[in-house]
């Protein structure tokens, strides 16, 4: 049977570090600040941007939350970026995507200031990682939550380790990958057009699974020992809990993983409470920046 990777856990130490740190830098006058943009009633967005908010409180930031009705108009959204970039008292900014589909959400990302951006979907925080430059670059909060579950099982030095990652998003796959090669896995990027996806699979130390189909990834895919990360979060039918119920289920059949892999983070309680943490991190580490003090790292 594989070791369950217990993201909680691994997420309350990076808290605990944000915290302790965000005390040290308050002492020098900087409170670091998250602002979170919301536009529209989505009810799944509404509930991960309140817990977004919450955390920063928890974590001893200023924290502001910009809830926009839906018929907020681009122009209007960008104003208030404008605004917020230009604050200093605001050190990260996040859009809560999606947004609705009268604005273009990728204007929008590439108005928020790359010093800001600590979702890291700027262009120049994504040029940043894709050419290593990570010293600098804000790192997308769910492969970079993602990497750190992979360094408590392997290491941070992945030479001569395959790794492959399912799913080629923005948000996930692509920044994976480029985490991964940064540290010397050799990475394949899997997709729904990859031939014999699962005996690429397969092929993996490393499985990194983020399609976004429910249990899609079975047992007899995975390589006896690798390592399992599952980011899929689906929400299934579960009648069994009674009628109209639902459960969380990841992209990786868990059962049957399970029984192969070395390694394998539940769903939930895996990468999902590493993203918010590591926005956590990403914000206090831009406050550092913007105070002129040297990067934590995490
Ligand atoms: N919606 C789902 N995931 C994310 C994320 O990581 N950042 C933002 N801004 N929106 C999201």
């Amino acid at each position: 049977m594989a070791d369950i990777i217990d993201g909680k856990a691994v997420a309350e130490d990076v808290v605990g570090r944000v915290k302790a740190l965000a005390g040290e830098v308050a002492a020098k006058g900087v409170q670091p600040g998250l602002a979170v943009v919301i536009v529209g009633e989505d009810p799944a967005s509404q509930v991960y941007v309140a817990s977004k908010s919450k955390k920063a409180k928890e974590c001893g930031f200023h924290s502001v939350q910009h809830t926009l009705p839906e018929e907020t108009g681009e122009a209007e959204l960008l104003a208030l970026i404008g605004k917020l970039n230009a604050d200093p008292k605001i050190h990260g900014i996040l859009v809560q995507l999606p947004l609705p589909k009268h604005i273009d959400s990728g204007k929008v990302i590439q108005t928020i200031a790359p010093e800001k951006d600590v979702d890291g979907f700027h262009f120049v925080n994504v040029g940043k990682l894709g050419t290593g430059e990570l010293e600098t670059a804000f790192v997308p909060c769910t492969p970079a939550g993602s990497m750190l579950l992979i360094e408590r099982a392997r290491g941070k030095d992945l030479s001569g380790l395959t790794a492959v990652v399912v799913g080629r998003s923005n948000i996930v796959g692509k920044p994976m990958a480029n985490l991964l090669l940064a540290a010397n896995a050799t990475v394949t990027i899997a997709h729904s057009r990859t031939k014999d996806l699962p005996a690429v699979a397969r092929t993996a130390d490393i499985l990194v699974a983020a399609v976004g189909r429910p249990e899609m990834i079975k047992g007899d895919w995975v390589k006896p020992g690798a390592t399992v990360i599952d980011v899929g979060i689906n929400r299934i039918p579960a009648p069994d809990k009674g009628e109209g119920k639902a459960r969380l289920v990841g992209d990786v059949d868990f059962a049957g993983a399970s029984e192969k892999a070395g390694a394998i983070t539940p769903v939930p309680g895996g990468v999902g409470p590493m993203t918010i943490a590591m926005l956590m991190a990403n914000t206090l580490v831009s406050a550092f920046l913007a105070a002129g003090l040297k990067r934590p790292t995490f």
